[in-house]
């Protein structure tokens, strides 16, 4: 093989929902595992012994001390709102108008555009995401420049131009029309393009009119093998604003689905506030939701129903959910920090998200969210060569705390409760190595 990577160590992966099948059931756990990727593909995973024959005479990097993933999925995230994350004392609709829609003007100019987008996938990459759903601004430069940023590491990713054409700055509004062409003219140019996809995106329900959501239904329509993405039911005032602004609509979720964008592929941020019918209407549609712990808690949002989305009442009604960072409205790009507040989310309503549950939102679930479940987001023969290297001991305390450890899963869920970007050790993107942490001086 031309291009062959040859990688030992411990490694975790998901072949079933830990909600529903258990936990034990769930989880595959390799302590001393082979994973080789040819020209950016898995080609063989299992235990080291029994695939050592397949890589004689070639270099293998062994891991000790970690434990390796499928590289981590964000379903959420804000490229253009990098620039002020952290953003002091507001809520959602508040925040938006005094932080975000002040940040996002700068998003016309493609070198910016093209800057940040590089800032901001290396450190996706040091915190070992390699897949993520983004939003970036009304400008279509915002996709160009981020799209190349993309290509030239070689990430999966999945983008597209925010739609928005009232309740914003003019500076940050298109109209249906040009919202309708400039989207078009990006999935033409992008989507499929290597491993890009494009993702019709109106912002949310508030700052698109009629006549843009009709038309991003059309556009979907017209493609429907590119995602959509918005937001839905994440504050309380949000959600009576799209009351008064869409009477005749029976609640948030069906001003969605009176406009054609629910389905595969339609992808939600938040879902924190919603009633049964939208439950509902999010499972019998094959809609997914993007569970954003981070944002919720920072900007006061409210606690996602983790028992409604993953064990209702009968399986069919399950929610395909994946965990998101939502930065800038969240606090951080890692995903182990998302899973830390995922537990406590989890923990102030009554549920206690355990490793493999946090893990599997981050990984498969995450792809299952994306409907990528058979490319990404797993460790197995024909899914995409995506890996991240967890260090056990990558701070004085963990290396302390991982000693008392008795089991994978008290490892995992102690790495998700202090663990950080600090955490990565490595990070495989289709096979080659992404990111290596410096070597730590003795
Ligand atoms: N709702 C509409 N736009 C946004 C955004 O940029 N971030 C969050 N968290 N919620 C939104
Ligand atoms: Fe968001």
């Amino acid at each position: 093989f031309a291009n062959r990577t040859a990688i030992r160590g411990a490694y975790v992966t998901f072949t079933d929902n830990p909600f529903a099948a258990g936990d034990n059931a769930a989880m595959h756990f390799e302590p001393d595992g082979l994973i080789i990727i040819d020209d950016g593909v898995i080609t063989f995973s299992g235990n080291y012994a029994d695939g050592a024959g397949l890589v004689q005479g070639h270099p293998v990097t062994h891991y000790t001390d970690a434990v390796i993933l499928p590289g981590f999925i964000d379903t959420h995230v804000h490229y253009p709102q990098l620039q002020m994350i952290g953003a002091y004392g507001a809520q959602l609709i508040d925040w938006l108008n005094t932080y975000t829609f002040v940040a996002e003007q700068q998003y016309a100019d493609l070198d910016y555009a093209r800057q940040v987008s590089g800032v901001f996938l290396d450190e996706l990459i040091r915190t070992g995401t390699t897949t993520a759903a983004v939003y970036c601004t009304a400008h279509p430069n915002s996709v160009t420049g981020f799209f190349e940023a993309a290509q030239r590491r070689n990430m999966r990713m999945i983008a597209g131009k925010v739609l928005m054409d009232r309740n914003a700055p003019e500076a940050l509004c298109d109209t249906a029309q040009s919202g309708f062409d400039d989207s078009l003219a990006l999935i033409n140019t992008w989507h499929g393009k290597g491993r890009l996809h494009y993702a019709i995106t109106p912002r949310f329900a508030p700052t698109s009119t009629e006549a843009q959501l009709e038309a991003a239904g059309a556009l979907w329509q017209a493609h429907p093998d590119t995602y959509m993405q918005t937001h839905v039911s994440e504050n309380l005032d949000e959600v009576a604003w799209v009351k008064s602004l869409f009477p005749e609509r029976q609640n948030y979720l069906d001003v969605y689905a009176h406009y054609g964008l629910v389905g595969p592929r339609a992808v939600f941020g938040h879902a924190i506030h919603l009633e049964p019918a939208e439950w509902d209407l999010m499972a019998s549609s094959g809609s997914s939701i993007s569970h954003c712990p981070t944002s919720n808690t920072f900007l006061g949002s409210g606690l996602f129903d983790f028992k409604r989305a993953f064990q209702p009442k009968a399986p069919h009604q399950a929610v395909r959910t994946g965990l998101a960072s939502d930065v800038g409205g969240g606090t951080s790009l890692s995903m182990l920090r998302c899973m830390g507040e995922a537990y406590k989310v989890g923990q102030l309503g009554g549920y206690s998200v355990s490793a493999a549950k946090a893990f599997y939102m981050a990984t498969r679930g995450a792809a299952k969210a994306l409907y990528l479940e058979d490319r990404i987001g797993s460790i197995a023969p024909g899914f995409d060569g995506d890996l991240v290297v967890l260090n056990r001991k990558s701070t004085p305390l963990l290396q302390f705390r991982d000693a008392y450890c008795n089991s994978i899963e008290e490892a995992l869920f102690v790495l998700m409760t202090l663990g950080d970007d600090r955490a990565t050790q490595a990070v495989y993107v289709a096979g080659d190595l992404a990111y290596v942490a410096a070597a730590e001086a003795d």
